[in-house]
C-alpha cells in the first residue's frame, strides 16, 4: 500500500512537470491580416494554415479589432515552429479569389491623398463652389448623431472600418483605400456640401448612397461622421 502510494505522490509530480513544461512550450500569438476579402477568404485561411503547419487556430476576429484588421489567434508550440514561420507561411497562401493573405506590420499609413477638393472644403470651409448650395437641415443634433452611428456600423463600417481607419474588412481588396474618416472630426458647416455630395454620388468604390438613402439618413451619417475621431495610439 505504502509503495502503491508512494508511486501515485510521484506519478502526481511527474505529471504536473509534464504538463508545465508543455505549457511553457505552448505559446499565443496574435496576427493582424491583410487580404482577406470575402467569407471564402476566412475559410480558406483557417482550413489552409493548420494543414501547413502544426498549430491551433483559436479565433480570427473580424470585429472587434483595435487596429481595424481582422486578428487571427493561434497556439503553437515554439519548439518545433516560429512566429517568423507561421508569418511566410500565412504569405504563402491563396485566397479563392487568387489574392496572397499578408502579415499586417507596422503602423497604420494614410490612406488614399486627400483630394484638391477636399484640401479645398478643409481649409476654407465655406465658400467652396459647387458643393456650398446644400444646407445641413439637423435640429436635434444627438439624436442624428445616434442615428449616423447606427447606420454607419450596418452600411459603411464593411468599407471604413468600425473606427473609419479606412481597413473594413471588404476594402482589403480595393486598390486605394478609403481615407480615414476622422479627418472630418469636428468640421463645420463648410464641410456639409462635400460630405453631401460624395455620399449621394459615391467615388471609385464608394457607393451612390442617394440611390437607396433618403436625405434625412445621409444627414445623419454627416453628422455622424464629424463625431468620428482618430483612435487612441494609432
Ligand atoms: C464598398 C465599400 C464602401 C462602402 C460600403 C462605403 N464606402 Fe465610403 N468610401 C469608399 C471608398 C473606396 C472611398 C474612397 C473613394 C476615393 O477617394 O476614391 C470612400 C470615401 C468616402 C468618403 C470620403 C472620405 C474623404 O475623406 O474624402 C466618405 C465621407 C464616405 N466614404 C462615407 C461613407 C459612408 C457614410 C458610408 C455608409 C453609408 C460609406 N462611405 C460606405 C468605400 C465605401
Amino acid at each position: 500500500m505504502k509503495f502503491f502510494i508512494r508511486t501515485c505522490v510521484s506519478c502526481f509530480f511527474f505529471a504536473v512537470f509534464v504538463s508545465s513544461s508543455i505549457m511553457a512550450e505552448t505559446l499565443e500569438e496574435e496576427f493582424k491580416i491583410e487580404g482577406i476579402i470575402s467569407l471564402a477568404s476566412i475559410k480558406a485561411l483557417q482550413s489552409e494554415l493548420p494543414k501547413k503547419l502544426d498549430l491551433k487556430i483559436i479565433d480570427l476576429d473580424l470585429k472587434k479589432t483595435n487596429s481595424g484588421w481582422p486578428v487571427l489567434r493561434v497556439q503553437y508550440n515554439s519548439d518545433l515552429i516560429t512566429k517568423d514561420k507561421i508569418e511566410a507561411v500565412i504569405g504563402e497562401i491563396e485566397d479563392p479569389a487568387g489574392h496572397f493573405y499578408k502579415v499586417h506590420n507596422g503602423p497604420l499609413v494614410a490612406n488614399a491623398e486627400l483630394s484638391e477638393e477636399e484640401i479645398q472644403v478643409m481649409s476654407v470651409m465655406g465658400d467652396v463652389v459647387g458643393f456650398s448650395e446644400v444646407k445641413n437641415p439637423t435640429i436635434d443634433f444627438e439624436t442624428s448623431v445616434k442615428r449616423g452611428e447606427e447606420s454607419f456600423k450596418k452600411n459603411c463600417a464593411k468599407c471604413h472600418g468600425l473606427n473609419g481607419n479606412g481597413y473594413g474588412v471588404v476594402a482589403h481588396g480595393f486598390t486605394t483605400w478609403p481615407k480615414q474618416l476622422w479627418v472630418w472630426n469636428g468640421a463645420d458647416s463648410g464641410a456639409d456640401g462635400y460630405l453631401f455630395w460624395i455620399l449621394e454620388n459615391g467615388k471609385s468604390d464608394m457607393p451612390p448612397w442617394g440611390l437607396v438613402m433618403s436625405e434625412e439618413e445621409r444627414w445623419d451619417l454627416i453628422n455622424y461622421i464629424k463625431t468620428i475621431k482618430k483612435p487612441e495610439g494609432i
